[in-house]
Order: C-alpha cells, then structure tokens, then sequence
C-alpha cells in the first residue's frame, strides 16, 4: 500500500488525476477495471473522482449526487477505455437497486471503469479484482489516502 496525505481539496483532486493516468495505460482485460473508494463521508472520495475523472479526458462534472446512484460518463477516444461509471452505493440498502441498474453487465465490459464509493454495501456482488483506495480523515484539511498501485 502506498500512502499519500494531501492537505487540500485540491490536491486530493490531483492524486485522482495522476491515478487516472496509471489506470490508463492498463491493457484492456476480461472484464472492467472496478475501484473501490472506502472511507467516512468527507473523506475525499467524490474529490478524487473530480480529479480521476479530468484524468480520463471527462469534461463534465463530477458531483455528489443526492439521488444519483449511478452516472455514466462517455471517455473520448483515443483511449482504450471508452466508459466511465460513477457509482454511489451510500444510500443503497441492499444489492437489488444496483443490480437493476445494470451493473453486472457493465462490469463484464472489459472498455469500462467503474468507481464505486461505500463499496462495502454491495460487497456480495462485487468482483475478487476490485482496486481499492482508502480515505482516512486526518483532520479539517488533511486526508491520508492510501492505494496499492
Ligand atoms: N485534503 C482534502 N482532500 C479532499 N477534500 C478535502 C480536503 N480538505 C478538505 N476537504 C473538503 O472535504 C470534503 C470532501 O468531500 P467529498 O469529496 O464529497 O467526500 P466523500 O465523497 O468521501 O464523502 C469537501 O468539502 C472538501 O472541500
Ligand atoms: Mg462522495
């Protein structure tokens, strides 16, 4: 695990961006390439995907959806992944809503990114290969942040 601490909104934004960018030059698999963002709300994990999400080349904006549970967000070519999901599972009860979103089938799209956030209130139905990254509160402005690749 490597560890990060950022002191600012911002830079939690730029760890995402430089994230995307290893995660980019992955070769395409069998299946999508699924991260897990753990952590307590605040963390910074919606900030990470701002940055993770201008990474890929996504012009839009990334939120923290009230009602949204999952949003897609088309990746421009040239790359080789062509889709970038955006998945909050905070307001999930169970796995059933997700599952009629669709989300098995995304996963099996091996052009596909997929982030979830509280990733634990679906873990049933999640694959073995699932990259976490895990957001700890430090205090008002620090967040240590910490991912395997
Ligand atoms: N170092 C930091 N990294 C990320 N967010 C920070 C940092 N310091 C302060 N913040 C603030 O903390 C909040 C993080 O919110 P958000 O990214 O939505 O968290 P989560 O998605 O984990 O609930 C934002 O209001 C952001 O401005
Ligand atoms: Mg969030």
């Amino acid at each position: 695990m490597k560890k990060y601490i950022t002191t600012s909104h911002k830079q939690t934004q730029k760890l995402g961006e430089d994230f995307a960018k290893k995660i980019i030059k992955i070769p395409l698999e069998k299946s999508a390439v699924v991260l897990g963002l753990s952590g307590n709300l605040g963390g910074g994990k919606t900030t990470f995907l701002q940055g993770f999400s201008k990474g890929l080349g996504i012009k839009e904006k990334i939120l923290s959806p009230t009602y949204v549970i999952l949003k897609h967000f088309k990746i421009i070519k040239p790359k080789t992944f062509s889709n970038f999901y955006h998945i909050d599972c905070y307001r999930l009860k169970n796995e059933k809503d997700i599952l009629e979103l669709g989300l098995k089938e995304i996963i099996e799209n091996p052009e596909s990114i997929v982030a979830i956030e509280w990733p634990e209130k679906i873990k049933k139905i999640l694959p073995g290969n699932i990259t976490m990254i895990d957001f700890k509160f430090i205090d008002k402005y620090k967040r240590e942040i910490s991912f395997k690749i």
